[in-house]
């Protein structure tokens, strides 16, 4: 089928859109933390490696931005804080906020990233793209520009290249929308500039509803939403980990938060119990054949790891490391995962031994369906247990000397680096800097 038809075919079943799973498969940092213009391209799972403050955190401050704002929070909230009544904190901003978003020298930023969303006939890219000015000084942090296209269809554009919009104020953003007939025209609609469009747009053009074309891009703004929504950034905490939690409770919370709760969503599932205890018999050191929910008086319910002996080990005083097993196991396997993971310093505590079966199981998560995994780490032993195909989208993020700049380069995109692997150890590479050394000297060439 031709590409046009698959797109009209697309627009006449709107609904088609909604059932897509959302792969991220780019992001674009301008002028973004110590990012002048890089990109790093992303796959089921996305090894992040490089040396302290090359900017793998910062990355992570950039999905955190975008998933900021598809909680319909302000510029200035997603970027600063979100308290909500009772000056309970919701939402704790990116890291620096305002004053440290942008490049040094630089008054914007821009984000740009782009995603398949998985559709009968193929996957058309569908990339958005937001340009943010913090207004450090005057305290008025805005959008300057945003756009979202499908393929090479605008929905909506501040600046499309053909058919320019005025912009009046800093207050306020012109769109052009793509409704009615030729993409290229559209019409144009005025928003409010310190909170995305794409936040505000739904709303105001969903009430049309008996304009199909409006449909058209209320669907693809709410697939786009949809899925920076489902993005999660685990920083598990033992303490979380260790509270009691309500049954029914499904999510896990980014510290670990429900861990039992959602182990015993996944035990109560027959297939999956079997899994369950496979894992954990391979992944922890003692004897672990069975789990136990053990309620308290108030109904929340704790998880123990039953031995072969009979011997019980509650939460309470299971390792660390085993928690953190646990809940990795509770996010790929719980009955509501997220589509995106965002999980800093994946080695953080755990002997290369168990390490290389957590590998395992997420890559047999990552790989086998619609999760996906972006990872920081600084261990050479992971890279060391990392398949072939997992190494294709396995990144180097590092800084020139005496620079801010951070870059971001896939490691198999390396200049030789087939032939060089072939005779030397990938792990040993990394642990001696190879790569950054290598990095630098062929930009040295190329400049
Ligand atoms: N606005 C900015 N402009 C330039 N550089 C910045 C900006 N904000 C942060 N940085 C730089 O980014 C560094 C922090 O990077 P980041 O936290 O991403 O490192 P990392 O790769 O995660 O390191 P680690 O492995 O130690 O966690 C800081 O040291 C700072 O130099
Ligand atoms: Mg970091």
């Amino acid at each position: 089928m031709a590409r046009k038809e698959a797109i009209e075919d697309n627009e006449n079943a709107p609904g088609l859109l909604m059932l897509g799973v959302a792969m991220l498969v780019h992001l674009r940092l301008e002028r973004f933390k110590n990012f002048k213009d890089a990109s790093l391209h992303l796959g089921p799972l996305s090894i992040l490696i490089g040396s302290n403050a090359s900017g793998k955190s910062n990355i992570r401050d950039a999905f955190r931005f975008l998933h900021g704002l598809s909680r319909g929070y302000s510029i200035a909230e997603i970027l600063g804080e979100k308290y909500v009544e009772g000056g309970f904190l919701q939402w704790a901003g990116v890291r620096g906020g305002v004053r440290e978003a942008t490049y040094p020298g630089a008054s914007t930023f821009s984000l740009t990233v782009t995603f398949t969303l998985g559709m009968r006939f193929r996957l058309i890219p569908t990339k958005y793209h937001i340009e943010v000015d913090p207004d450090v000084d005057g305290g008025n942090s805005r959008v300057v520009r945003e756009s979202l296209y499908y393929g090479p269809q605008m929905r909506f554009d501040s600046h499309p290249p053909e058919n320019p919009v005025v912009q009046k104020d800093a207050q306020h953003i012109r769109v052009r929308i793509r409704p009615g007939g030729d993409y290229r025209r559209g019409h144009a609609e005025t928003f409010i500039a310190h909170q995305p469009v794409l936040t505000q747009i739904a709303d105001r053009i969903g009430e049309r509803r008996k304009d199909s074309k409006a449909r058209v891009v209320v669907n693809h703004v709410k697939s786009v939403l949809s899925a920076l929504q489902s993005m999660r950034f685990l920083d598990l905490d033992p303490d979380a980990m260790r509270k009691p939690s309500l049954p029914g409770q499904t999510i896990l919370g980014d510290r670990g938060e429900n861990l039992s709760s959602v182990l015993q969503a996944i035990y109560k599932v027959r297939d999956q119990r079997a899994a369950l205890i496979e894992w954990i018999r391979e992944l922890t050191p003692m004897d672990a054949r069975d789990f136990e929910f053990v309620p308290d008086q108030t109904g929340r319910i704790l998880v123990s790891l039953v031995e072969q002996n009979g011997h019980k080990t509650s939460a309470y005083s299971a390792s660390d490391g085993t928690l953190r097993f646990l809940a990795m196991i509770a996010a790929l396997m719980g009955p509501k995962p997220a589509q995106f993971y965002f999980f800093e310093e994946l080695d953080s505590g755990l002997h290369p031994a168990r390490l290389y079966l957590l590998l395992q199981l997420i890559e047999q998560k990552t790989f086998g369906g619609s999760i996906q995994m972006v990872a920081s780490t600084h261990s050479p032993q992971l890279m060391r247990f990392l398949s072939p195909k997992a190494l294709k989208d396995t990144s180097l993020i590092y800084r020139l000397p005496d620079s801010y700049e951070g870059r971001i380069r896939g490691i198999m995109d390396m200049p030789d680096i087939e032939q060089i692997l072939e005779q030397q150890d990938l792990a040993r590479l990394h642990e001696s800097g190879w790569f950054e050394d290598a990095m630098v000297f062929s930009e040295a060439g190329e400049s």
